[in-house]
């Protein structure tokens, strides 16, 4: 049985969080997903959750603007399963590019971005921490129907990390999530894509910036690309970016009152979280369910002589 309790929105074979447009017609909202008017200046965002997501959409946000200033409101605001309605989506001036976002597993991304070869930008992390991430996450985000903290779940770390195993997770988990995106990938499928590694932002970011400026078709220089980077630092967002945002909203959903997208910002904590027994069963579940994928991570910074 999943860890993710029965009340929790189901579609298909995945559980997804209870954001409310997902607790009526589930199955009615993702078919609006899958018929989304995009358009050909559109920016999708496609990352499973907690592997950097309000990071790499400000950076893209910044350089699609030319700008090095913070978006007003939070990414939420743009993320298609969350939505009630595309109709601010929609209003938005043709002229005007739309940033959009989705955790939604590749299959269920709106089909005429994808088969249109409209911009993707697929931003990864490694596995384990993102599973200390998302189990942070959970344990401080109230319940969005009682506003309470979450009682029976996700537990505790050790069975959170067992179910994570397990692929029992949030949009079928991560496995499942990045194996579908490296597919589709191979076969063309998704064509117009642009691909960065947590890892590799955090250790490297210039090369990374100017690569995703030219994917964008942004004539960007070193300097604005430096002040991106700079204003983009998880120190910046986390307190100037978050409160030109109004972080009060992710404040008001928090047990602790601390802000649950901005936490640490590291490679590497997964080391404070798991044992050297569920980091070797870790390692064997990576083996097995990515036996076939070219897809390597980081899991610490690579120091530099
Ligand atoms: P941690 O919980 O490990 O700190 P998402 O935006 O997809 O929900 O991902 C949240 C994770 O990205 C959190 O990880 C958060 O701290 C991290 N993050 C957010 N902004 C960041 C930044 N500017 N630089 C590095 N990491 C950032």
């Amino acid at each position: 049985m999943s860890y993710i309790p029965e009340r929790f929105p189901r579609y298909k074979d995945y559980a997804l969080p209870p954001f409310p447009p997902l607790k009526g017609n589930i199955s009615g909202h993702l078919d609006k997903i899958k018929d989304f008017e995009s358009r050909d200046s559109d920016i999708f965002i496609c990352t499973f959750p907690k592997s950097g997501t309000n990071w790499i959409n400000e950076i893209v946000s910044m350089i699609s603007k030319g700008r090095s200033e913070y978006s007003e409101v939070y990414k939420n605001t743009a993320m298609l399963e969350a939505l009630p309605s595309f109709g601010a989506l929609h209003d938005v001036p043709e002229s005007t590019t739309r940033i959009i976002n989705s955790h939604l597993p590749f299959a269920d991304l709106p089909s005429k971005h994808i088969q249109n070869g409209y911009k993707v930008v697929h931003f990864l992390r490694n596995p384990k921490d993102v599973a200390v991430s998302f189990y942070n996450h959970l344990t401080n985000i109230k319940d969005f129907t009682t506003m309470q903290a979450p009682k029976d779940y996700p537990a505790s770390w050790p069975l959170y990390i067992e179910h994570y195993c397990r692929g029992e997770e949030f949009y079928g988990g991560w496995f499942n999530y990045e194996k579908g995106f490296e597919k589709a990938k191979e076969t063309g499928e998704l064509s117009n894509v642009f691909t960065a590694h947590y890892e590799q932002l955090k250790q490297d970011p210039l090369p990374v910036l100017r690569a995703l400026a030219n994917f964008l078709g942004v004539k960007a220089t070193d300097e604005l690309l430096e002040d991106i980077n700079e204003r983009c630092s998880f120190d910046k967002m986390s307190t100037v970016g978050a409160s030109e945002k109004d972080d009060s909203v992710i404040k008001a959903m928090s047990v602790t009152g601390k802000n649950f997208i901005f936490r640490k910002g590291q490679v590497g904590d997964w080391k404070n979280w798991f044992t050297v027994a569920q980091n070797e069963a870790f390692d064997r579940l990576i083996e097995t369910n990515m036996k076939d994928s070219k897809l390597k991570f980081r899991y610490e910074y690579i120091v530099k002589d």
